[in-house]
């Protein structure tokens, strides 16, 4: 039987990469779209004879065109996107660009093709796009966005813009808002392979404010899982809240980690934590409703937030002289 060609852009990213590893573990044909910016990693994917990586912008009308008429995809799932909300504090605009323009320039061109009948394009954004909540909400697919960061805005522009091409051009969308991920292959600039770097490197560890802002998070092997039977299960036109349950702090995450290292791997630190001056619009809190989802789901993925933790210091620990030359 002839392979399914899937369109991943963003896939030398974090969760890109991880998702490309899944389809080409389902048996697709992978084309990645990636500009290589910040979060990208080369070494993030393994050489593979079902994978083709395209080097370029999404935001590139010419290149992109080709390639979609080229390869003619069961569907586009699109992580390309500026991340770091530190970056988008210092240079919006390269958020705007990728984040917004980036988006309308897939959505313009698949407008004017003759797409595969059951065609889906898949939007991949952030519980962020609702900003901050109250202790003891969820925010629900339906509750108004208020974003507060660049970054968190140009997610927000982006899935209202995906929201209009659904109503207005009836185009086969579906957007997922996720919870924060943590896993093997991000960014070492993030939270917890930051922590888990230092930990290695003897070096401090800083945390933000007083270290109590909440966020919810999920392995993002499980976010993938989901992703994968989004294409199969989810309903043209919809948005899906995708989350864990799981809802800790920042301090929680990095005195885990360090139990983490002292109790299995069973190694000391002389890395202490320190408190630093807040980011300003410092989000407290984010906490999603994922019923819809999971009614829709034949099944979600069981998830086990200690154990996917200790896997992912483990990886760091196997590859830790991949994500030295990441940094
Ligand atoms: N990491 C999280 O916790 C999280 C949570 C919810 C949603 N998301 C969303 O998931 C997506 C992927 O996030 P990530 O953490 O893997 O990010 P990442 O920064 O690790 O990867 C993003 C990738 O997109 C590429 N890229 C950026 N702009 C591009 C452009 N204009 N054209 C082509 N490629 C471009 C980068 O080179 C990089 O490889 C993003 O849309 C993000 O908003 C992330």
């Amino acid at each position: 039987m002839k392979k399914k060609n899937i369109i991943i852009t963003g896939g030398l990213g974090f969760i890109g990469s991880n998702l490309v590893e899944f389809f080409l573990k389902k048996k697709f044909n992978v084309i990645v779209i990636d500009r290589m910016s910040i979060g990208s990693n080369i070494k993030n994917l393994d050489k593979n004879k079902n994978l083709i990586i395209k080097k370029f912008d999404i935001c590139n009308r010419y290149l992109l065109s080709k390639c979609i008429d080229k390869f003619n995809p069961e569907a586009i799932y699109n992580l390309a996107a500026e991340t770091h909300v530190d970056r988008s504090i210092k240079n919006p605009k390269s958020f705007v660009k990728s984040n917004i323009l980036g988006v309308i320039n897939i959505l313009e061109i698949l407008r004017k093709k003759n797409l595969k009948h059951n065609f889906k394009f898949i939007q991949i954004s952030t519980d962020e796009v609702f900003g901050d909540i109250k202790k003891g909400k969820k925010s629900l697919e339906t509750d108004a966005y208020n974003p507060s960061s660049p970054y968190s805005s140009s997610k927000a522009a982006s899935d209202l813009i995906l929201k209009s091409y659904i109503r207005t051009y009836n185009l086969p969308i579906i957007i997922t808002n996720c919870v924060n991920n943590f896993g093997p292959k991000q960014n070492s600039e993030k939270l917890i392979p930051k922590t888990i770097i230092n930990i290695f490197k003897d070096k401090d560890i800083p945390i933000y404010g007083t270290g109590k802002n909440e966020r919810e998070w999920i392995y993002v092997k499980d976010h993938c899982k989901i992703l994968y039977e989004v294409l199969y299960r989810g309903k043209l036109g919809q948005t899906y809240n995708i989350g864990s349950g799981f809802v800790y702090n920042n301090l929680f995450i990095v005195k885990k980690i360090l139990s983490i290292f002292k109790n299995k791997l069973k190694r000391e630190t002389k890395s202490k934590i320190i408190f630093i001056n807040d980011r300003p619009g410092h989000d407290f809190r984010y906490s999603l409703n994922s019923k819809k989802i999971s009614k829709t789901l034949r099944k979600l993925p069981k998830q086990n937030f200690e154990k996917s933790l200790i896997q992912t210091v483990k990886w760091y620990k196997e590859n830790f002289s991949y994500i030295k030359e990441n940094q």
